[in-house]
């Protein structure tokens, strides 16, 4: 084992130890469910043995997940599949022994590979996930599942009657943060949950240079609706997860508003979408999504009677540790603290008398990681190397995650309804077919 690969397999060991789960297993498997797959016995059951993997799709996503493989001491990329030239030969550089394949279908029967990893434009996941499948392979594909509820449907009828692995790449699933700040609202921190805030707001334009007209498509796939249901099968799916793993409850029904407001360069999909889901228990969660003005960042805030947990930063705040003063006490003791040099008539710094100031609290003790949510590929110790490592582990002992393809079945559908609520303008209820037994409604 290289020295790369001993820190990771402290690292993995550390997550677990950090989650409580050999103190506390049982309580913990009831907020993670998923975690069964990824315990410290199953770990040393591994330890020599590697999954041998194949990549399906390596542009930005598919090599990021070739660096994280490349660390993972019980992972082996024997086989790269790209459609696409100049991606395929950046990837191979990154691990010059692996076979390379044009043909996904070339690559899926071949049989020296144990799991596949799909990171193709969103448009191909449910075919290639299908096909996988059926050719006996164990897959962890991208977010989001598919790109209409059909396909959603037939994905999950076919893992429900495979006895093989199947991972979607929700990562906040495996981010210490999430997990923790769901075990407390879990154990009533937050007191009754009333609603939930969610926004994602970059300033990005989200397209990439393309070398001749006829790639466009290709390269640009999230612009365009044959591929892509832009900001909500790219950005809210996580986020939409997070919230209904949080209330353990899916939303009866969604509206909303979706425009191009800004970035009018020929693309099909909005840059700019505001919708309400609404959970049968009236508990709605408001979202917001653009990418042409970045001032509020990325944020998942459960609300609840008792206080407010933002599971993206990893912060609680309680109701009743609210302070306020008015704008003169304010005022006061900023002069008081020789703030300003002069009186102003009025300051950036002063509040508003409306809004209290609360005390944050981290949900995690020592140090971790936020992310800005502004990286189009992912970002670092965002849970993503756990999920892939947990998905190696899966494709050694053949144990399946349980409730991760359910967890993103209901994001996925309820992105696509949010999508057919603003491109019909109207109110879009969960349909009865679409429904799972794992829904609470
Ligand atoms: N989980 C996350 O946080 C996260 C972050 C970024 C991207 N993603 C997801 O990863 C996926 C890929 O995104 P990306 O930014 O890497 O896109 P990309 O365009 O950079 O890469 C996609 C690659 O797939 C290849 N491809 C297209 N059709 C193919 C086919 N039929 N067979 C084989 N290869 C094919 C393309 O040539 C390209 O190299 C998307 O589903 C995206 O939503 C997830």
């Amino acid at each position: 084992m290289s020295k790369k690969e001993k820190q990771v397999d402290a690292g993995l060991r550390q997550f677990i130890k950090d989650l409580g789960y050999v103190a506390g297993g049982a309580a913990l498997l009831g907020t993670v469910p998923w975690l069964q797959s990824f315990t410290p016995d199953k770990l040393d059951e591994i330890k020599k043995e590697k999954a041998r993997i194949g990549l399906i799709g390596v542009g930005s996503r598919g090599q990021y997940h070739i660096h994280n493989l490349l660390e993972m001491p019980h992972a082996k990329i024997v086989a790269l599949c790209d459609n696409y030239e100049p991606n395929l030969k950046a990837a191979l550089e990154l691990c010059p022994d692996a076979k390379t394949y044009t043909d996904y279908k070339k690559l899926i029967e071949a049989k020296d590979i144990d799991g596949v990893i799909v990171a193709t434009p969103l448009n191909w996941h449910a075919v290639i996930t299908l096909d996988s499948l059926s050719a006996g392979k164990h897959v962890f594909c991208e977010k989001a599942m598919a790109l209409t509820m059909e396909e959603c449907k037939a994905v999950y009828e076919a893992y429900k009657q495979s006895d093989r692995v199947l991972y979607f790449c929700m990562q906040r699933m495996f981010d210490e943060k999430y997990i923790k700040g769901i075990r407390m609202i879990r154990s009533g921190l937050l007191g009754d949950v009333v609603g939930a805030r969610c926004h994602w707001f970059r300033n990005n334009d989200w397209r990439r240079p393309v070398p001749s007209p006829n790639l466009e498509k290709h390269i640009n796939w999230r612009l365009y609706r044959e591929s892509s249901c832009g900001l909500m099968t790219e950005l809210a799916c996580h986020q939409l997860e997070v919230c209904n793993w949080a209330t353990a409850l899916t939303p009866k029904s969604v509206v909303g508003i979706g425009d191009i407001v800004h970035w009018k360069d020929g693309r099909e999909v909005y840059d700019s979408v505001s919708l309400a889901y609404h959970y049968g228990n009236g508990v709605k969660i408001t979202y917001e999504s653009l990418i042409a003005n970045k001032f509020n960042g990325m944020e998942e805030q459960i609300l609840g009677s008792k206080g407010t947990l933002n599971l993206a930063t990893g912060m609680y705040y309680l109701e009743d540790e609210a302070e306020g003063n008015s704008a003169i006490e304010q005022l006061l003791a900023q002069i008081g603290d020789k703030v300003f040099s002069a009186v102003p008539a009025a300051g950036a710094s002063w509040r508003p008398e409306t809004k209290k100031v609360y005390k944050a609290h981290p949900v995690i003790k020592g140090k971790f990681n936020v992310n800005d949510g502004m990286s189009m590929i992912g970002a670092e110790k965002d849970g993503s190397d756990e999920m892939l490592s947990s998905f190696c582990q899966a494709c050694i002992t053949g144990e399946k995650g349980r409730d991760i393809v359910e967890e993103a079945y209901s994001a996925t559908t309820l992105c696509l309804l949010g999508d057919r609520a603003m491109r019909e303008q109207r109110c879009v209820e969960y349909p009865e077919e679409f429904k799972i037994p794992f829904m609470k409604f």
